[in-house]
């Protein structure tokens, strides 16, 4: 999915951006990223200055080589274990944080979030700019995630360069887990499942819970995210997409959007209005366009929203951790 526009010129031109302490947006296969120098703390700020972002609240650190980890952490043997299976790809590994990166990278703590991401683009980045990159997802603190470069855009306009290289192939965020301690902790799930997680390292990986939110640990669980402006609400059933129809329109005198999946055997009524997100049971592309459907309403300006909810299971369960956040209020 690499877009033909995009040209060495363009990738050393946003490599020299980042040397000299800018910030650049670039994709990776999970979402567009918001990179910095990530040994450059003045450059970090940036980061958290554009996006709005709370300071305690740590940015991952991408590399595109193994040899880039030995300035940021020690690899331990369960790291070790899940980089040969897993990376490059979307893992992020929680690690024990050398004293060479800055401290507003880990938001104060002793761990650091490091990833590998696989996207060609991505790691040509990494490398013409010559040195590991920070980087959040590229939206405003709060907002859906971006899956393409038109997103990142519409929250930055004009404040930066935006390396194009056409819609991401996952759609949702990486699994993050913490692998700094004796066991292994799921602080985010995402495309890489809990199943294939404990397959490799042969034993249970906890999923973190609102006690691990509260501690400084796994800071990023307790913030509103990827939520569209729209009032959102969830549906498991057809009853409850129809009721819920009706009563948003009640309330906000709109028409909602419903977002919802293409069943086999039965289709939605004509008077609703439908964005069909995948055919029932396609995890993959319902994780690949869901923050697209969702930023679809908000530039729509859709005043209420109905989602079909996915079981939780598996891939279901990175897509239901982010519905879920989205669905919250306050
Ligand atoms: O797929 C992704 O991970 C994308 C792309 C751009 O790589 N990045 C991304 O970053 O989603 P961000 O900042 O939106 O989410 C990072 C999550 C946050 O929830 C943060 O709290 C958590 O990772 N995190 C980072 N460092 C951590 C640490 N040392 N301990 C615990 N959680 C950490
Ligand atoms: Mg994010």
């Amino acid at each position: 999915m690499k877009n033909p526009t995009l040209t060495v010129e363009d990738l050393q031109k946003a490599g020299a951006l980042l040397r000299a302490g800018e910030v650049v947006a670039f994709p990776t296969e999970t979402v567009y990223g918001l990179g910095a120098n990530a040994l450059d703390e003045i450059a970090c700020a940036k980061i958290f200055a554009l996006k709005g972002r709370p300071a305690d609240n740590p940015l991952i650190i991408h590399i595109a080589s193994l040899d880039m980890l030995d300035e940021l952490t020690e690899i331990t043997p369960m790291a070790r274990k899940l980089a040969k299976a897993f990376w490059p790809g979307p893992l992020t590994m929680v690690l024990p944080k050398k004293p060479g990166i800055p401290d507003i990278v880990s938001a104060g703590l002793y761990t650091v979030g490091i990833r590998f991401p696989s996207h060609p683009t991505a790691q040509e980045l990494i490398r013409s700019a010559g040195q590991p990159i920070a980087a959040p997802s590229a939206n405003l603190s709060g907002r859906p995630s971006p899956t393409t470069a038109k997103h990142v855009a519409e929250d930055f306009i004009d404040q930066l360069l935006i390396l194009d290289s056409g819609p991401v192939e996952i759609g949702l965020e990486s699994t993050v887990i913490d692998v700094s301690g004796e066991h292994p902790i799921l602080l985010r799930p995402g495309f890489i499942t809990i199943n294939q997680l404990e397959k490799i390292l042969d034993q249970k990986v906890r999923l973190a819970n609102l006690e691990d939110a509260r501690r400084p640990a796994a800071p990023g669980m307790k913030y509103r995210h990827y939520a569209p402006k729209g009032d959102l609400r969830l549906v498991t059933t057809r009853d409850q997409a129809l009721k819920q129809h009706q009563e948003l329109r009640d309330q906000h005198k709109t028409e909602p959007l419903c977002i919802l999946t293409e069943h086999p055997d039965q289709s939605w009524p004509d008077h609703l209005e439908v964005f069909l997100i995948a055919k029932h049971g396609d995890l993959e592309t319902y994780a690949r366009n869901m923050f697209a459907a969702l930023r679809y309403a908000d530039s729509s300006g859709y005043q209420s929203i109905i989602m079909e909810a996915v079981p939780a299971e598996g891939l279901g369960l990175a897509i239901m951790n982010r519905l879920e956040k989205a669905a919250k209020k306050a």
